[in-house]
């Protein structure tokens, strides 16, 4: 039986995508690797250097230099941006716009797709992110896109945030998640889109081991 499968869960902002493919991840003794903390990492990046967005020339000088590492942990995926955990700065709202418009930009998405493939290339992996059965492995063995309702999805960020000690407005948050799924599927270069052959699920009503349990059990009837 084979099993080293690559799992892809895209879908869009807040959809519950990194839970599930924590989760999932860990059932299945496979890696998880988040493609949105690599697009946000590129945000903290382009912040922490001062460069503009348009400026083409310094954002390839970026990318061409740029170091970043997701790293296994028991305590979960920890990401590194040329050698310093970033894990926490790149979850700020800030970064979450930013990194909707950076990951926009063909360069940007060309570098990291092909790090992508390359974290991926042996299999036994579950990778979350928008295109990820669409552009980053479209052969992948099983795909998932992941919805749910705006007000569903912004409680559960609101509560990430309050569980982290931050205050917020869920109506701040709510306007943001909107902002970033239309950018998101707006854009020319590998827009948020449901690929053909995925299984869509809507988290809106279940619970986090539910969710994981639906995929688990359509991934245990096709192996
Ligand atoms: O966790 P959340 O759903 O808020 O976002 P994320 O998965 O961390 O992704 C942050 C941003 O990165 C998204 O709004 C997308 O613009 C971008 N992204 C992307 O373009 N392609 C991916 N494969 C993953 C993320």
């Amino acid at each position: 039986m084979k099993n080293n499968f690559i799992i892809a869960l895209d879908g869009p902002a807040a959809s519950g995508k990194s839970t599930t493919a924590k989760l999932l991840a860990k059932k299945l003794g496979y890696i998880y690797i988040d493609t949105g903390a690599m697009y946000r990492a590129c945000a903290l990046s382009s912040l922490n250097k001062q460069i503009s967005l348009d400026n083409l020339n310094l954002l390839n000088k970026m990318l061409n230099e740029i170091d970043i590492l997701i790293k296994q942990t028991n305590q979960g995926n920890k990401i590194f941006l040329d050698g310093e955990d970033v894990s926490e700065k790149i979850r700020e709202e800030n970064i979450s716009l930013l990194s909707s418009k950076i990951a926009s930009i063909p360069e940007v998405r060309k570098k990291m797709v092909a790090l992508q493939q390359k974290m991926g290339a042996n299999g036994a992996v579950v990778m979350d992110g928008r295109d990820i059965g669409t552009v980053v492995f479209p052969n992948a063995d099983f795909k998932f896109f992941i919805v749910a309702s705006y007000s569903v999805r912004a409680k559960r960020r609101w509560q990430e945030l309050q569980n982290k000690g931050i205050n917020s407005d869920l109506k701040k948050i709510e306007e943001e998640l909107k902002w970033r799924d239309k950018n998101d599927s707006e854009r020319t270069c590998s827009p948020l889109v449901k690929a053909k052959d995925a299984y869509e699920i809507d988290t809106t009503n279940l619970s986090i081991n539910e969710q994981v349990e639906m995929i688990l059990k359509i991934i245990n009837k096709e192996r």
